[in-house]
């Protein structure tokens, strides 16, 4: 075994891989851009992003970071292509910048359920007032930066492996139990309603950008998460398999979050979906009011019961965006795993600071920044977020299948998709990963990428 560290089984890869890929993104971003996006027909043009041009993505960083055994960074270059190296610290950048804005989200989820325990539903008209307390989040958000620090200080089979195999199975169990409660109370099924009957018409181009984005964010791709988490993996591992459980498992969570939360606003709304706050505040203004209508026992198990699991999910996402940075400084630097880690979470932390404080608190950072035709200017942290996730990471993703197609070549991405499953070779799965990782996603996510950073920067339409 290498100094480095690795997993201790192929499970373990997969729980901490899935772990990455669910989390605020699946229960807090998924159901509002459900409810903003046509119901179901945004669910099944992300379930079609997500298996067609997401899934190949996947195979590609997985293959690549196991054939290494290195960071983003220095993949390239040990696959004898110096000149990619940005193409990995392009990576690592989004990741601070990812994580230096969710761990704020984090924080607020950590927060509720602080909040929750307390029997405390008024929160939820006071959350600008609760995102406002900057000293108060603050400190959750330390907490969960310091957590997080604690995990990928333990390594990877003694921290992040660890960490996934108890995270992963009690966030499950709780989704469960919170979508089968949310199904029994009076009115769930027109949320179901809502949630599952397809809207096409309100299918605007920039719904499908949108979704595919999501996809994008939710299996944690194009910025190398999964390069680095494949360079801990054995080469007797299966790496199409895994990556198949490591999709299911994320789109089943998001699905199973939009099954849970429709209910819960069907159930406030009194079956007219309608009135109820959308978008960002759907989990933090919302909720609370239903949980409140639960009568003060009920509510704040059930409360409590959400937010750990909102939080639970930030946990496995916050662990794997901070590995990224690290596994490159101690790959690159030849530092100490433990300095490395507290070092990068305290910078990260501090970077997250303006975001913090984008909410309200400092005029500066909440109107942040205004868009070339856009009617109102985009806070801090709406635009850290646009630029970390919504824009580096398709173009990562774009960037590492014409890597992988065209300058590590075809044939070495397949080979080493062989190692590990002999069984591969001439099946119609081999043809298809062939197929997209050539044509449909350098040419499809190119488009799309174009498309949505001209319309977010430059309010250019298309259509
Ligand atoms: N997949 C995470 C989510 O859906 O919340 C976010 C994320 C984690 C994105 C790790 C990218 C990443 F590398």
């Amino acid at each position: 075994m290498s100094s480095r560290g690795n997993f201790s089984s192929k499970l373990g890869f997969i729980l901490a891989a899935a772990g990455s890929a669910v989390g605020l993104g699946n229960i807090w971003k998924f159901p509002f851009e459900v409810a903003d996006g046509g119901g179901a027909a945004f669910v099944l043009i992300y379930l079609a992003f997500a298996f067609i041009l997401c899934f190949p993505v996947m195979v590609t960083e997985i293959a690549i970071g196991r054939k290494t055994q290195k960071n983003p960074v220095g993949a390239y270059a040990a696959l004898g292509f110096k000149n990619w190296k940005f193409l990995g610290l392009m990576g690592i950048l989004s990741g601070v910048l990812i994580l230096s804005f969710y761990n704020v989200v984090a924080g607020w989820a950590f927060g509720y359920f602080l909040e929750m325990v307390k029997g405390n539903f008024g929160i939820g008209q006071n959350f600008s007032q609760f995102t406002n307390d900057v000293i108060n989040v603050g400190l959750y958000g330390l907490v969960f930066m310091a957590i997080t620090a604690f995990i990928v200080s333990k390594g990877i089979s003694g921290g992040i492996e660890k960490a996934a195999k108890f995270l992963m199975p009690s966030l499950v169990i709780m989704i469960l139990l919170l979508t089968f409660y949310a199904s029994s109370l009076p009115n769930a099924m027109k949320g179901i309603s809502y949630y599952l009957i397809p809207e096409f018409s309100e299918v605007t181009p920039e719904v499908i950008y949108n979704a595919l984005g999501q996809a994008f964010f939710s299996l944690s791709l194009g910025m190398g998460a999964l390069i680095t988490y494949g360079s801990y993996i054995s080469r007797g591992d299966n790496i199409v398999s895994s990556a198949a459980y490591i999709t299911l498992t994320d789109v089943g969570i998001a699905f199973l979050a939009g099954l849970m939360m429709f209910p819960f606003v069907a159930y406030l709304t009194d079956g007219t979906m309608e009135g109820f706050s959308g978008g960002p505040g759907l989990i933090f203004v919302t909720l609370p009011g239903v949980f409140e209508s639960l009568g003060s026992t009920l509510g704040i198990v059930v409360g409590a019961l959400f937010f750990l699991l909102l939080s639970f999910a930030a946990l496995t996402s916050t662990v794997s965006l901070l590995e990224v940075p690290v596994t490159y400084v101690v790959d690159e630097f030849k530092a100490s795993r433990k300095t490395s880690v507290w070092l990068i979470a305290t910078l990260i932390f501090l970077l997250g600071i303006p975001s913090l404080v984008s909410n309200g608190y400092s005029e500066l950072f909440t109107s942040f920044i205004t868009y070339v035709g856009a009617s109102s200017p985009a806070s801090f942290m709406t635009f850290v977020e646009h630029v970390g996730s919504d824009t580096l990471l398709p173009l990562g993703g774009v960037l590492i299948t014409i890597f992988a197609a065209y300058v590590w070549k075809k044939h070495n991405l397949i080979e080493e998709l062989r190692v590990g499953n002999p069984n591969l070779e001439g099946t119609w799965k081999e043809k298809y990963i062939d197929f997209a990782v050539s044509y449909l996603c350098p040419i499809l996510l190119t488009l799309v990428f174009i498309f949505t950073f001209l319309g977010r920067f430059f309010g250019v339409n298309f259509f």
